[in-house]
């Protein structure tokens, strides 16, 4: 199958830091000699100690990477104080609310005496190097603030995102033993309300029944509603911001010093916390942050992503601010007030690079074009894709009606474990194909395997593993080593598995095609289809459940749900909706049910596991090759999911 080629553009080429040349010569390099190549390149950050040793990783055995291990360094020094001499003047942050009259712009120096002041202010209520803060904030600037003043002091964040549950931030807040918890009275997305600090005093309440004790919550006025307040324990943030003193030293933190943890989805149990740690990270989210994108001092740089995803960590907060750039925080979400809302921001803050998800660019898209065409957008010069495969025609779209085919797309491939991009073009370096996210970026050596873990050379269709470690590479699962390896080292040995399938085709490009385990994909947010299912069987009425992804026209995947009612409870429309507001409050709205079959029973061996396979087919109304069922306990339950699927088309 050959694919349309887009030639990297004369324009892009012209200004670019990376011409395809250079690609190739610093690609071999950096696999040959890793030691090297590393070593130039983590002199990007400042270091309190340089670094002597550079790279000492093993993925056999007990797993162990370590990046940089004997250097010293902080990262919000990084990321703030080694810019004040040069740009201290410089809008570090432009936040542009839900509200489009809302907007502020937050100089380095001014983000410099925030993040202290925050510092001193974990600082003076207890929060000392090593601990876990928890953060579940909205889109705003003391977000951000938040994260770095952890940095600061060497306290190691876990953000939750905002639009998860007081259940779902209750297990987080357990699992990482969080004493501090940063939160807002409410969220503002799309002109309703989030009623965070409300959720944040459940969250408490449910940990507390495990033991879990949160000392103090320090409460961000965001909309000024009303909220409960628990004397001793709750503190409004503009107080003690008040008190506080403008100066803080940054800790000296070890190179491998933890530096955040950030939950995510996988095949089995609850979310995992992924550990990454100082030096590494921050060398690789910058650097990819200034190639991928090809970042110029003086760009205007805008991520759309949420700080509750690694987006937000890595392309929002941390390699951009690393690199001294401009970055664009938006609060609210693309269709407020109206579907042109992203491109009345570019033109309003004159943003050149701009990096979104397939889900929005394929909302958008169905809007109509004349809601992008009405704006100039001339001052766009980057695009970028991430989150999901993206579909050619959502890409050819971006490319042609978004960027008036001037602007390069790179489609990045990455995960919360890779910490920062794996595989993506470089736009004065790459030839794009729609739907590729094409080469793997510097050190990175991507090998697809079969099901058996055999290699498979030259253009192949298989399961996508990384070989070797890279600086961004998460270090463990938080509290529970072995399952880390366990989930990435164990199912083809010695290799990190990514759980994804993927296609290399005849000239080396990668194409990702999603993933291989029982993870989906939903608007770009990852969710294990265990999660949902326990969330399911939670509800009295339920007595099995089993859920699978099937492909939706904007989600990209939408949650498709068997259920298996306990005896005596009867199928209703009303007890579908009853089960979708108990999904959305054990997880969060981004996990709502799109269809619920009821089911007599579900298809299983006589060994008793549930045989997906099938479902998934039913669900894609694909029941015509259903494949061999012979092997099932009762073949016949598959004739009624059959009879009772909810996406006929
Ligand atoms: O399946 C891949 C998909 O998203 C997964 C990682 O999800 P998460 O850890 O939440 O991080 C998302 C943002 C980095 C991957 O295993 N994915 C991510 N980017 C792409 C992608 N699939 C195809 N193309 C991409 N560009």
């Amino acid at each position: 199958m050959s694919s349309p080629v887009h030639r990297v553009l004369p324009e892009a080429k012209k200004r670019a830091l990376i011409d395809d040349d250079k690609y190739l010569k610093w690609y071999k390099q950096s696999v040959k000699s890793p030691e090297k190549f590393w070593a130039k390149h983590g002199k990007r950050i400042d270091w309190f100690t340089p670094f002597t040793k550079v790279k000492n990783t093993s993925f056999k055995g007990k797993v162990s990477i370590k990046w940089f291990e004997d250097g010293v360094t902080n990262v919000s020094y990084n990321c703030i104080d080694r810019h004040l001499k040069k740009r201290g003047d410089q809008v570090a942050i432009i936040w542009e609310g839900d509200n489009p009259y809302d907007d502020k712009k937050i100089t380095y120096k001014e983000l410099h005496e925030h993040v202290c002041r925050l510092a001193n202010v974990l600082k003076s209520n207890g929060v000392k190097k090593g601990d876990r803060v928890t953060i579940y904030m909205p889109m705003i600037p003391e977000a951000a603030y938040a994260m770095l003043a952890c940095t600061r002091i060497g306290a190691v964040h876990s953000i939750v995102f905002g639009g998860f549950s007081p259940d779902a931030l209750a297990g987080r807040i357990e699992d990482c033993d969080s004493r501090f918890v940063i939160t807002a009275d409410e969220g503002l997305r799309g002109g309703k309300t989030i009623p965070l600090k409300a959720n944040t005093d459940k969250a408490i309440e449910i940990a507390a029944r495990d033991g879990a004790k949160v000392d103090k919550v320090l409460v961000v006025q965001r909309t000024s509603a009303k909220v409960n307040w628990v004397e001793g324990r709750d503190l409004w943030y503009h107080q003690e911001m008040a008190k506080a003193k403008p100066e803080c030293p940054p800790a000296k933190m070890k190179a491998e010093d933890p530096l955040f943890i950030l939950y995510t989805s996988g095949s089995t149990g609850k979310p995992k916390g992924v550990l990454h740690t100082t030096a590494g990270y921050l060398v690789y989210a910058s650097m990819t942050h200034e190639y991928v994108f090809d970042y110029h001092p003086g760009d205007i740089y805008w991520c759309t992503a949420d700080v509750g995803w690694v987006t937000g960590h890595s392309y929002i907060v941390y390699g951009p601010l690393a690199n001294g750039a401009t970055t664009l925080m938006f609060e609210g979400v693309p269709n407020y007030p109206s579907p042109s809302r992203f491109w009345d921001v570019v033109d309003k803050h004159q943003v050149n690079i701009f990096y979104t998800a397939p889900t929005a660019i394929r909302a958008l898209m169905g809007a109509g074009d004349e809601h992008v065409t009405k704006s100039s957008r001339k001052s766009l010069r980057t695009l970028g894709s991430v989150g999901e495969p993206i579909n050619p025609e959502a890409w050819e779209w971006y490319y042609n009606v978004v960027g008036d085919g001037r602007c390069p797309i790179v489609d990045t491939w990455w995960q919360t474990e890779t910490g920062g991009i794996l595989i993506t073009p470089l736009p004065g370096a790459t030839n794009l194909k729609p739907g590729s996210a094409t080469r793997p970026f510097f050190g990175v050596q991507p090998q697809l395997v079969d099901n058996e873990g055999n290699v498979l050379e030259g253009a192949a269709d298989g399961n996508l593993c990384i070989i070797d470690s890279w600086p961004g590479q998460m270090r463990t699962v938080y509290g529970d080593h072995e399952r880390f390896i366990q989930t990435y080292f164990s199912t083809y040995k010695g290799k990190y598995f990514t759980g994804d399938g993927c296609r290399r085709d005849e000239d080396g490009y990668y194409w990702i095609t999603g993933r291989v385990d029982d993870v989906i994909n939903v608007s770009g947010h990852r969710m294990g289809t265990a999660e949902v299912e326990s969330a399911l069987v939670s509800h009295d009425a339920v007595s099995e459940a089993a859920v699978v992804g099937y492909p939706h026209d904007v989600k990209g995947q939408g949650i498709y749900c068997y259920v298996t009612l306990m005896h005596g409870k009867e199928p209703s429309d009303d007890l579908r909706k009853e089960l979708v507001g108990h999904v959305r409050s054990e997880i969060g709205p981004i996990a709502s049910p799109d269809k619920i079959q009821f089911a007599p029973g579900l298809p299983k061996t006589r060994s008793g596991k549930i045989m997906r396979r099938i479902l998934r087919k039913i669900a894609e109304d694909d029941f015509g090759s259903l494949g061999d069922t012979s092997t099932l306990a009762d073949p016949a339950v598959v004739d009624d999911l059959v009879e009772n699927r909810q996406n006929r088309k």
